[in-house]
């Protein structure tokens, strides 16, 4: 890590890699194998991270790899029209309601950075609503959190996101329906568009209440504004159709990443066909990518898509999660502790009550995570390095090997708990 320090800022190429939340010295990874990841010192760790989510089969997933080995023998990039594209489009369209027309780009910030563009392109107004605790990519307008007493309008939440960008977008709490009434009654009519992730997992695992997401939908059309549903994680994770089909509701947007490009960099955005022909070249919204539709996450992609079209693997994650989520908690009996769980994506809760909104997370909650993780580590589990992250099972996760994580997760947590009592 110090020889990294001195060319890359904190040794990384994104913060939360360097396990500074968790006090902690991060792993350098040699290879991934399956459910597992290998680092340079030959250490082997059961992934709990699996890349953030993208890797919904696992490490090197056999059809993955060969369909990438076949495409990178007939070239890398093209910077021209492919089938490839076709076939990914189509296949999301087919299986997406939400999705008449798609396009992609080459990471989750470049899709929702682009779908804010087009819903100010097409409703012709600027302010954006988003939610606490929910994150969306490192553009300028989604760096921005909630301003001070009474003020909706947000502030940049990193430096060098001018103030005048955060003020066209508001943040409300999740789990609110009163706030968000009160909201839509008074800027409903000036709102572009609302964003909300799929299923709020980057800021813990808050799942929302039907009615809540019902009530957005209400509302936004009520008022003209667009639904942009970020389903960067929960897309084709929560079953093919993702969190639109669990909630029950219809976005005008959707964004994708992570599963959609197999491992490989991709992103995507699209939605309603009247809203999407908006784009250059066919209409004013300009957007363009020199990587855009790459043709290996095309194939990775497409690899991975096919293998989860039966349902056959999204049911049996399902069940393994739950099985994981239930075992780890009768192994505990301690009623401080609860796990969040849904599809195939868990978190550890250190707090009786499951949270449905960034402000009901106890920050002890969090600190007694992070003391934690690297028991966890040095007991072969590789958790998320934040005790804010949610973890993720993948298809090359067994039962077996979860049943064992399961009780080496108890027996490690209540030994902390042992050691703080
Ligand atoms: C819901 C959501 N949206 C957007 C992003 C940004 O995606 P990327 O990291 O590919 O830019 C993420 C990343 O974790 C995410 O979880």
């Amino acid at each position: 890590m110090d020889l990294a320090c001195q060319v890359m800022p904190g040794g990384v190429n994104s913060p939360v890699r360097s396990f500074k939340s968790v006090d902690g010295t991060a792993r350098f990874i040699e290879k991934g194998e399956g459910a597992y990841l290998i680092d340079v010192d030959g250490n082997r760790y059961l992934d709990f991270c699996c890349s953030w989510g993208p890797l919904i089969l696992g490490h090197n997933d056999p059809d993955v790899v060969e369909a990438v080995k076949n495409q990178i023998e007939r070239g890398m990039t093209y910077g021209a029209c492919t089938e490839l594209e076709y076939q990914l489009a189509s296949f999301i369209v087919n299986a997406v309601d939400a999705v008449e027309r798609i396009r992609f780009v080459s990471s989750g910030t470049e899709a929702v950075m682009s779908a804010i563009r087009l819903a100010r392109g097409f409703t012709g107004r600027d302010l954006i609503l988003k939610f606490e605790g929910c994150y969306h990519g490192h553009c300028d307008a989604m760096l921005v959190s909630a301003g001070s007493g009474a003020a909706t309008f947000g502030q940049p939440s990193s430096d060098g996101v001018p103030a005048a960008v955060a003020s066209q977008t508001a943040v409300l709490p999740l789990d609110d329906g009163d706030a968000l009434e009160k909201f839509m009654a008074q800027h409903g009519d000036s709102l572009a568009a609302v964003i909300i992730e799929g299923i709020p997992a980057n800021n813990g695992l808050l799942i929302q209440r039907h009615e809540y997401m019902q009530l957005l939908r209400t509302l936004t059309e009520k008022h003209g504004a667009l639904l942009i549903l970020d389903e960067v994680i929960s897309g084709f994770r929560v079953g093919l159709k993702g969190a639109a089909a669990y909630y029950r509701i219809l976005p005008d947007l959707v964004t994708y990443g992570k599963i959609i490009g197999g491992g490989m960099p991709v992103g995507s955005f699209g939605g309603r066909k009247d809203i999407m022909q908006l784009l250059a070249p066919l209409g004013p919204v300009y957007q363009a990518g020199t990587l855009s539709g790459n043709p290996i996450a095309m194939v990775a992609g497409l690899a991975t898509l096919k293998k989860l079209e039966d349902g056959r693997i999204h049911a049996e994650l399902e069940e393994k999660n739950r099985l994981f989520v239930s075992e780890v908690i009768s192994n505990l009996d301690d009623s401080s502790i609860n796990m969040a769980g849904v599809a195939s994506i868990f978190w550890l809760v250190f707090q009786p009550d499951l949270p449905r909104a960034a402000h009901d997370i106890k920050a002890e909650a969090i600190s007694r995570y992070n003391r934690i993780h690297q028991r966890l580590l040095e007991a072969g589990l590789y958790f998320p390095p934040s005790g804010y992250e949610v973890c993720f099972i993948s298809a090359a996760h067994s039962r077996q090997v979860l049943l064992q994580a399961a009780k080496t997760l108890a027996d490690n947590i209540l030994q902390e708990v042992q050691a703080c009592a």
